[in-house]
C-alpha cells in the first residue's frame, strides 16, 4: 500500500491485491485467531449498512481485536462535529477507523487528520472493499483474474463501478461497462483503468449497449440503479435504466459457466430480475460471506503488517 489509509482502489497495486486475496483464502480456512488482540477499530458510518458493517465488526472480533460502532445519529459528522476533530479525537481511541460517508472528501479530510489508518466503507466516489472481496470471489470461482472479462451492466458511475474498474484493470481483467447515455464510468476513471490495463494486459470496453458488454463475458455484475444519496431520483432512473435490467435472456449470451454478481442489496424486478438472482449461476451470498475473508485480510495487513 502507499500509504496508511485505504480510501480508494489506487492506493493499492496489484501485488498488494494479489496478497490480500492470498491471506483471506487463508483466514477464511482458519477461522478465528489472535492476530489484532488488544486492537480497536471504530466504524464511523453516515449511511446505512447491513454486510459492511457486520463484516467489518465479525472480522475484528474473529482476529481477537474489539469494534465500536457510532451510527449517523451519534457523531453528526460535520455538523456536530468537525470532520478534522473527530478524526482527531477517535484516533485517541482506537487503532484504525472505517467510515461510510456520503461525500468522498470527507474521509479524505478524516484520513489526513487522523493519526490511525482510515478504510473506506463506501462514499459516493468508491467502495474499494466491495471490490477487494469481489476478486476473491471471482477468483475462488474461476481459478484465476487476467485475461477474464467482466461485464458491468448499469450505472457506471456509481461506487461500485469506480471501485470494479479499477481493480479489475489493475489485475489484468477485461472490463465491459453498459450504461445509458449520462451514467458511464467518467473518462477521468476511464482513462486511470486503462493506464492500468495497458501495463496488466486487460482491455477495457465502454458502450451502451448490454448485449455487446455481455457476449462471451466470464462474469456479469450489476448494482442498483439509485444509490444510497440518490432517493429523490430514483423513479426517473426507473426509466433511463428500463433496458439494462439483466434478465435470463441477457445471461444467455454470456460465456458458459459465467457467474451473476451483485454487491448487494438487491431490488427484484428492476436491475435484476428474481429468477437470474436466485439461479444456479448467482454467487451473491458467496460474495456476502466473503465480505468477512477479505474485511479480515485487509485489517490484518493495515493493522498487523501481515503479507
Ligand atoms: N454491499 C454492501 O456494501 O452492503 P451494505 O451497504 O449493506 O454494507
Ligand atoms: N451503489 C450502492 C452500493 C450499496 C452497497 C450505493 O451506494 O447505495
Amino acid at each position: 500500500m502507499s500509504g496508511k489509509d485505504l480510501l480508494s482502489i489506487a492506493d493499492l497495486e496489484a501485488q498488494d491485491i494479489s496478497s490480500l486475496i492470498q491471506d483471506a483464502i487463508r483466514m477464511k480456512a482458519e477461522g478465528w485467531s489472535s492476530l489484532l488482540g488488544g486492537k480497536g477499530l471504530a466504524l464511523l458510518f453516515e449511511k446505512p449498512s447491513l454486510r459492511t458493517r457486520v463484516s467489518l465488526e465479525m472480522a475484528m472480533r474473529q482476529l481477537g481485536g474489539e469494534t465500536i460502532y457510532l451510527s449517523p445519529a451519534e457523531v453528526g459528522l460535520g455538523e456536530r462535529e468537525s470532520v478534522p476533530d473527530v478524526a482527531r479525537v477517535l484516533s485517541r481511541y482506537v487503532d484504525i477507523i472505517a467510515a461510510r460517508t456520503f461525500s468522498h472528501q470527507s474521509i479524505t479530510t478524516l484520513a489526513r487528520y487522523a493519526t490511525v489508518p482510515v478504510i473506506n466503507a463506501l462514499t459516493d466516489l468508491e467502495h474499494p472493499c466491495q471490490a477487494l472481496s469481489d476478486l476473491l470471489t471471482i477468483y475462488e470461482k474461476k481459478g484465476s483474474l487476467a485475461g477474464l472479462s467482466l461485464a458491468f451492466i448499469g450505472d457506471g458511475s456509481n461506487n461500485v463501478a469506480r471501485s470494479l474498474i479499477l481493480a479489475s484493470s489493475l489485475m489484468g481483467m477485461n472490463f465491459r461497462v453498459a450504461s445509458p447515455a449520462g451514467y458511464g464510468v467518467s473518462r477521468e476513471v476511464l482513462e486511470m483503468a486503462q493506464g492500468y490495463a495497458s501495463l496488466s494486459g486487460g482491455k477495457i470496453v465502454s458502450t451502451d449497449d448490454p448485449r455487446l458488454a455481455i457476449e462471451g463475458a466470464d462474469v456479469i455484475y450489476t448494482d442498483v440503479w439509485a444509490s444510497m444519496g440518490q432517493e429523490a431520483e430514483a423513479k426517473p432512473r426507473r426509466q433511463v435504466f428500463r433496458h439494462y435490467q439483466v434478465t435470463a435472456k441477457l445471461m444467455s449470451l454470456a460465456e458458459t459457466g459465467a457467474i451473476f454478481m451483485h454487491c448487494l442489496p438487491a431490488h427484484r424486478g428492476w436491475e435484476v430480475t428474481g429468477d437470474v438472482l436466485e439461479s444456479p449461476q448467482s454467487v451473491v451470498f458467496d460474495q456476502a460471506e466473503n465480505r468477512l475473508h477479505m474485511q479480515k485480510s485487509l485489517l490484518a495487513m493495515m493493522l498487523a503488517g501481515y503479507h
